[in-house]
């Protein structure tokens, strides 16, 4: 049974869409021991709480120091001996220590085809924004591993989506998150739960 902490900061479709592929027999032998966001008014704390599953706020502004919150944050973690770290659309750099304590057991969904759209500064509807300004008539959605950079590590998963004429950032983000968040990052998981996939692809 794959162990995981889900990590959020938001709204919490993409955790919705891996409590219902584990509720559904997408995701098989998974068990989501824990969803940790760094917001107190996140809904996603909601969708967990609703789920049965325990769900806990780790918010750097409960904390003295940056120090004070990256060891909390990573106690959190560990009190529950996670196999897997989803970053599901989760806002802040994580400390060198756990990247370092959980090396390719940390997977993130971030909403472009890496490399385009990506690194410091691109989340959430900011890099549908920057897509549509490029003009791109294709983008998509990326699983990958997380490592010591901002969405360098190596790829897991990816989909495209289409650009249509007329898309709005709102739009675009919507359809990205229906047609590929939402499938890749439950077919990720399920991937590394049945041994389907180690950290040396590519
Ligand atoms: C998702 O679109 C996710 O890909 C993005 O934040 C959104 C969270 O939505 N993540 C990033 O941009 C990371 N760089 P959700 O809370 O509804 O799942």
């Amino acid at each position: 049974m794959l162990k995981v902490v889900v990590c959020v900061s938001g709204g919490g479709t993409n955790l919705q869409a891996i409590i219902d592929a584990v509720a559904n027999g997408g995701i098989t032998n998974t068990e989501i021991v824990r969803v940790i966001s760094n917001n107190r008014n996140a809904y996603a704390l909601k969708r967990a709480e609703n789920a049965g599953i325990d769900a806990l706020c780790v918010s750097p502004k409960e904390y003295a120091d940056r120090e004070a919150f990256n060891e909390a944050l990573l106690e959190a973690l560990q009190e529950k001996e996670p196999d897997l770290i989803v970053l599901a659309g989760f806002l802040v750099v994580l400390p060198e220590q756990i990247i370092h304590t959980y090396r390719n057991r940390i997977i993130n969904i971030h909403p472009s085809l890496i490399p385009s759209f990506c690194g410091k500064g691109f989340y959430g509807l900011t890099v549908h924004e920057k897509a549509l300004e490029k003009g791109v008539k294709v983008t998509g959605a990326t699983v990958h591993f997380v490592d010591e950079g901002t969405d360098t590590g190596k790829i897991i998963l990816q989909k495209a989506v289409n650009v249509e004429d007329g898309d709005t950032p709102e739009i675009l983000q919507k359809r990205v998150m229906e047609q590929a968040e939402w499938v890749i990052l439950p077919q990720a998981i399920n991937m590394i739960a049945n041994n389907k996939i180690t950290s040396d692809i590519n």
